[in-house]
């Protein structure tokens, strides 16, 4: 079987590929393309790989190439970690916001919103050359905002594209865990939106648990949540957020703190990227062990701006099953056809009262060599199902308006965000994003 990856010179394909090498089974990966638009970095992280492989005669093959097409035709797995306009793009995400008092981040915020748009025409043309050289191929994206642009790329793919992301598992296991549960006996009652669900239920033995573990403040406090929401907010909203629902509930703090350090998470990133790079075109020999390096670093330092000083955040706890198992998991289901429960992002259709059918959606799935299929969700009530709500109206603002080139449509989309607080910050945003990020304003021309 062959897999390509998108973003093939990216900082975390060894993840995948130490995945694909602890793979024994005979239905496997054993030809991995990858692409990327940086030559120099593809060549980096090809070096990584052969390192990784040496001494390993069943290590499946790896090529490199800038060309897409030829990456994707006629492969059978389409894994995408692109990052359109690179780590400099997402520091202008953050920063554009963060001068005007707004949260700037990745994937939540107008931060999120400005990635989406200027991702989305380059995701588009990405699954209509599928399309055409791979029909036939399942695609697994991960690039952020995953729910947005994995909505978008259905409207070509269909649902043979779903969205991963290693944040809905972790928490899953993490509550099981703490209540001295292993991850994979228990049911997760997780549903919501990509970087916006709650665990309601956590299901062992046909018991729901989890307000066994909400009763317990010592055992919250064992898991990341617990420390970043604190004991008595779980309690009252009766739920387990994901870790990104930081950003709307401690808004103000958010921001406060992104804004107090002294650098953000792309800004860190770009410097501890381009030291990586550099350092391995230096000492080309010790490619593997200076990643192993950083990589323990980046993972050490993630959402730094949610944790007290000198509070580290446990590596392993990042790791955790991480996307590359997610990843590997799903693949495995389908080529294999054995049936397994994931948290995917997937087609509403009925799933979630409240939403549109053709919103994706992050939910309990069953996945077989006929893909996924959302299984019966916990539905969303109240302020979650509100919240998501207008967070999914944004993210299709934000779709047809990069479909349609509409700044009418890409202004709605910034004004409506539930983190943006005046329709005048939202102007400014758009105008600010479009000065600083090329690619982002190219959509509109
Ligand atoms: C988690 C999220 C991803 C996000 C990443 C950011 O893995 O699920 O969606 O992109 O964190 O990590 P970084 O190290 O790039 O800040
Ligand atoms: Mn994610």
């Amino acid at each position: 079987m062959r897999l390509t990856i998108l973003g093939g010179g990216g900082f975390r394909v060894p993840l995948v590929y130490g995945a694909l090498l602890g793979d024994r089974h005979d239905r496997r990966v054993d030809e991995l393309v990858l692409h990327d638009v940086d030559a120099g970095r593809l060549g980096v992280i090809e070096r990584v790989l052969r390192q990784m492989a040496a001494g390993r005669e069943d290590a499946p093959t790896v090529t490199a190439t800038t060309s897409l097409d030829e990456a994707l035709e006629g492969t059978d797995f389409v894994f995408s970690a692109i990052r359109v306009g690179g780590l400099e793009g997402r520091t202008c995400d953050e920063r554009v916001a963060l001068d005007l008092g707004v949260l700037g981040q990745e994937t939540t915020g107008p931060g999120g919103l400005a990635y989406g748009l200027r991702t989305l025409p380059v995701a588009l043309d990405i699954a209509s050359r599928v399309q055409r050289l791979a029909p036939d191929a399942w695609f697994i994206n991960f690039t952020n905002p995953a729910g947005m642009i994995t909505q978008a790329m259905q409207t070509v793919l269909g649902d043979r594209v779903m969205g991963i992301c290693d944040s809905p598992l972790g928490l899953g296991r993490r509550a099981a865990h703490a209540l001295g549960l292993p991850g994979d006996a228990t049911r997760f009652g997780y549903s919501g939106l990509n970087h916006c669900g709650w665990l309601q239920t956590l299901v062992h033995d046909g018991v729901d648990v989890l307000p066994t573990l909400l009763d317990r403040p010592d055992l919250l406090l064992t898991t990341e949540e617990g420390r970043l929401f604190g004991p008595e907010w779980l309690q009252t909203i009766g739920a387990i957020p994901n870790e990104y629902l930081y950003y709307y509930y401690f808004t103000r703090e958010a921001v406060a703190g992104i804004r107090g350090s002294a650098e953000t998470r792309g800004e860190y990133l770009l410097r501890s990227q381009a030291d990586f790079y550099r350092a391995v075109g230096d000492s080309p020999d010790r490619a593997h062990e200076l990643w192993v390096r950083t990589r323990r670093e980046r993972d050490e330092t993630y959402m730094a701006e949610a944790r007290s000083e000198g509070e580290e955040r446990d590596a392993a706890d990042v790791a955790g099953g991480g996307y590359e198992g997610v990843a590997l998991a799903l693949m495995a289901a389908i080529a294999r056809n054995e049936r397994a429960a994931m948290l995917l992002n997937v087609r509403n259709g009925t799933t979630l009262p409240g939403l549109p059918a053709d919103a994706v959606v992050e939910v309990p799935c069953v996945v077989d060599a006929s893909g996924p299929q959302p299984l019966s969700a916990v539905p969303l009530t109240g302020h979650p199902l509100g919240l998501v709500q207008q967070v999914k109206a944004v993210e299709s603002l934000a779709i047809r308006a990069a479909q349609e080139g509409s700044e009418a449509l890409a202004l709605q989309a910034f004004a409506l965000h539930p983190l943006v607080d005046s329709v005048v910050t939202a102007r400014l945003l758009l105008a600010g994003y479009r000065e600083r990020i090329p690619s982002l304003d190219a959509v509109f021309r």
